[in-house]
């Protein structure tokens, strides 16, 4: 019986890991330099958590949400499918809210949904995030803050021309009163949308707009989307003048900060938690799935997480896709660092002081390897080439009686004896280099 890799996740072998860990890392730093801190999550929660916060309506809760049932008590919960839930969840949990007027949080990990797996989208993928929230987190400079940030960190991560696409949803309360002005004017068309946009209409009218069906997408040009409102927001939408003046001052301080944007009125988001500001960024060359991460403004995700209601939060982040990144920047691998040292036994009865000394420059901070089955001096010196070693340390029968090594640098292929007590230190000052000025 053979087993595969289940359908819609993918191993990450060594070769790619070290691209893996070098985005990682730059991530880290760049998240830092911006006064963020890691949070690490659970890869599970109480599936209410996820239901709560983004919406029995969104595709990802009502469709995609992977849960858990081992019969061992963990009934009732499921993989998370995006970070948001939990870093809140997480934040109320711990009393952030008393501690701190604004906590700024990044993550990185995987993500579960039961997609339809195609080019760009997994099943089994990873998101860098990042999360402000607090009493002190509804500015528009945090706005700015946050997608300059995700642009940042794109750009960073070898994304070549990401493109950001901005929109405001507007407060929970003007989203009662949108709701109600879409619903008015699709009313007319409401036949004639396709079936999963009928459903839309009353539980969701919002995702009518950026449904993927041509028709719907006619209709909603002809009705609400006439050229002379292109890259405007929606003509006659019922913002209040507080959300309005709010997305002008987030535009303002993007502008500022000289970072390019579209506006574009019919970016909705999939997840209900987001009021206010929402953006897109996407990028070239990954077909249909084209977004490279998004994000948003969701102030009232805390009260509906059972945050203490007297208190007005303010909370905004993104999410950007690991995989998307590396399919948008082209790079599938890096290049692999070498060994320090690799050991060679000349003689099959050097071995146990081969693996001795092998050990010691373990310990002793030099990376180092050998081969196992040990092997004419060819053969080792060949594994010592493919290991990228930038010394070989060669055992001999000179060298057992003299209580030494023979130390080859691979690069100069030049030799000299060594005694054994002296290697390491020896080692440690050429692999620091020529010390400079
Ligand atoms: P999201 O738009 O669902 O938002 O996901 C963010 C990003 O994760 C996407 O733009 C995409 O790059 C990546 N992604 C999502 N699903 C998949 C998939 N099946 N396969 C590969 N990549 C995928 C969120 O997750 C929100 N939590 C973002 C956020 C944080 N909003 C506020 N704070």
């Amino acid at each position: 019986m053979k087993f595969a890799v289940p359908r819609g996740t993918s191993d990450i072998l060594p070769d790619a890991v070290i691209l893996w860990e070098e985005l990682e890392s730059k991530a880290r730093r760049i998240c830092k330099s911006y006064g963020y801190r890691e949070i690490r999550t659970p890869v599970y929660e109480d599936t209410n958590l996820f239901k709560r916060s983004l919406g029995s309506t969104s595709d990802v809760v009502n469709k995609q949400l992977l849960e858990l049932a081992s019969g061992k008590g963990d009934e009732g919960f499921a993989l998370r499918p995006e970070g948001t839930a939990s870093v809140v969840r997480s934040y109320l949990e711990n009393s952030f809210d008393k501690k701190e007027r604004l906590s700024k949080f990044f993550y990185i990990g995987p993500m579960f949904r039961g997609e339809r797996p195609q080019k760009g989208r997994q099943r089994q993928f990873h998101q860098i995030g990042v999360e402000a929230i607090g009493i002190d987190g509804a500015s528009p400079f945090l706005d700015a803050e946050v997608i300059a940030l995700a642009m940042h960190l794109l750009k960073e991560l070898g994304v070549k021309e990401p493109k950001l696409k901005i929109n405001s949803l507007g407060s929970k309360e003007d989203k009662v009163l949108i709701a109600e002005f879409l619903r008015k004017k699709l009313a007319g068309h409401k036949d004639n949308l396709c079936e999963d946009c009928q459903n839309r209409f009353e539980r969701n009218v919002f995702r009518v707009l950026d449904c993927k069906n041509e028709k719907c997408g006619e209709i909603i040009k002809e009705i609400l989307y006439t050229d002379a409102s292109v890259g405007q927001p929606l003509n006659g939408m019922p913002y209040s003048d507080i959300s309005r003046k709010y997305f002008e001052q987030v535009q303002f301080s993007l502008k500022e900060i000289g970072i390019d944007f579209e506006i574009s009125p019919l970016l909705v988001r999939g997840l209900d938690y987001y009021t206010h500001t929402v953006f897109e960024i996407t990028a070239e060359g990954l077909g249909s799935q084209d977004a490279v991460g998004a994000g948003g403004r969701y102030d009232r995700l805390l009260d509906d997480l059972g945050g203490d209601e007297k208190t007005e939060f303010g909370a905004i982040g993104f999410a950007l896709g690991i995989e998307r990144i590396l399919l948008a920047s082209g790079r599938t691998t890096a290049a692999a660092s070498g060994v320090d040292a690799f050991v060679i036994a000349m003689k099959e009865e050097y071995q146990p002081q081969a693996f001795l000394l092998l050990q010691q420059l373990r310990k002793a901070g030099i990376s180092a390897d050998m081969s196992f089955s040990g092997g004419s001096m060819k053969s080792q010196m060949g594994k010592a080439d493919k290991a990228n070693a930038r010394f070989a340390l060669i055992i001999g029968e000179e060298e057992i009686k003299n209580q030494a090594v023979a130390l080859k640098d691979m690069q100069a292929s030049t030799q000299e004896a060594v005694e054994i007590e002296n290697i390491v230190s020896i080692l440690k000052d050429k692999l620091r280099g020529p010390i400079i000025g």
